[in-house]
């Protein structure tokens, strides 16, 4: 391949950086630019591919990142009008998530960064959700309290700054869009199950079943929601199974994940001793988690900020960002094409520290 260097006036790490996201069942590229803001993304989502099983195939996950990264890089550095020997770095999603999936995304950035001889930067995909709000707006800055509810996490996480993530709690078993997932497909709801139980929990009556709020009822900030899934199977197994009743179970489902969730938000606040929070993750696209936190924050005073919903699930816009501001603080990975399926944000380095993090552990 041929070798450009980045725009002779952009030192290495800074200018149009290149994001992608390829953790799961996401293709996501973007550019993000510190100095102008998001340039452009591009999303291609495998859940047609996946739709037929009822869940992601890691093996075909892999083969689609690799039939769509490519193209997508295309159509979003032409979308951009950054050229290719403009960028100023390449951050990719290093994990955690799906080992082949995560392997595409890695050797396409590090090759690209090789050939244009500008750094790259492995991002934890959950810093990467956990800064999407701050991407949106700039005015927002630690300290505050993160909740991350995605398919795979549920955690709730004191940031005093950048970099600086203390876990306040998680949960013990399923994460919040897991139980979202899993409690779709046991009432027969297409893959992914979130979105669409969602969606016909809008039109079920509230209060008709009325299911726990998963330890609430005890001090700590850690969540369990696999006994609220089997208090969902043995309601539906019961029932008349019509239409009506998996609205109303759905809407059921929905408002305790969301009480929960913001019973635990309030407390993690309180616990912090500060007023804002923000949210992260796919579960962040819910729309009643969403109006349940906003009017929790205006009834205590405090602030809660959330992503637009395309953020709040996988995308490459939040890796650009996350990516852009730790190369702007001179951090990089080394030329290993190495990936993490399983990786501990709180080891990662804080955004002041300028050591490349080929170091983290
Ligand atoms: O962050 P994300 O896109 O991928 C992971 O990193 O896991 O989150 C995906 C999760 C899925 O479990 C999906 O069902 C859930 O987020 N989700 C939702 C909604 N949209 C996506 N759950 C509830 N309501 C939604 N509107
Ligand atoms: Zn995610």
């Amino acid at each position: 391949m041929r070798t450009v260097s980045a725009s002779s006036t952009t030192p290495a790490g800074r200018g149009p950086i290149l994001g992608i996201e390829s953790s799961c069942d996401e293709t996501g590229v973007a550019v993000y630019d510190l100095a102008f803001g998001l340039r452009a993304h591009a999303l291609y989502s495998q859940v047609a591919l996946h739709a037929e099983y009822g869940g992601v195939v890691p093996e075909l996950a892999s083969r689609d990142h690799v039939r769509k990264l490519l193209p997508l890089i295309r159509q979003t550095l032409a979308e951009s009008g950054v050229a290719v020997g403009e960028l100023g770095g390449v951050a990719y999603t290093a994990g955690p998530g799906l080992v082949g999936a995560l392997l595409v995304g890695a050797g396409v950035a590090r090759s690209l960064a090789w050939a244009l001889d500008v750094p790259a930067i492995g991002v934890h995909h959950m810093e990467g959700h956990l800064l999407a709000p701050l991407m949106e707006d700039p005015t927002l800055k630690p300290p505050f309290v993160a909740l991350l509810v995605s398919g795979g996490h549920t955690q709730l996480i004191g940031v005093k700054a950048i970099g600086d993530y203390q876990l306040l709690g998680e949960t013990l078993d399923d994460a919040a869009g897991e139980a979202f997932d899993k409690t779709a497909k046991m009432m027969g709801l297409p893959y992914p199950g979130g979105p669409h139980l969602a969606k016909l929990a809008a039109t079920g009556t509230p209060g008709v079943y009325k299911f726990s709020r998963p330890m609430t009822d005890r001090p700590g900030l850690d969540f369990s929601f696999s006994g609220l899934k089997t208090q969902v199977l043995l309601a539906w197994q019961k029932s008349d199974q019509s239409d009506a009743t998996r609205a109303d179970i759905a809407r059921g489902f929905e408002d305790a994940v969301v009480d929960t969730l913001a019973i635990k938000c309030a407390r993690a606040l309180e616990a912090a001793g500060m007023d804002t929070l923000i949210v992260a993750g796919g579960v962040g696209a819910n729309v009643r988690l969403r109006a349940k936190l906003q009017a929790q924050a205006e009834q205590h005073g405090g602030r809660v900020s959330f992503p637009r919903p395309a953020f709040c699930t996988d995308n490459g816009a939040m890796i650009a960002y996350a990516g852009a501001l730790r190369l702007a603080a001179g951090q990089h990975d080394d030329a290993n094409v190495d990936v993490r399926p399983r990786w501990d944000m709180a080891g990662l380095p804080p955004l002041g520290a300028r050591q490349g993090i080929e170091n983290r552990e």
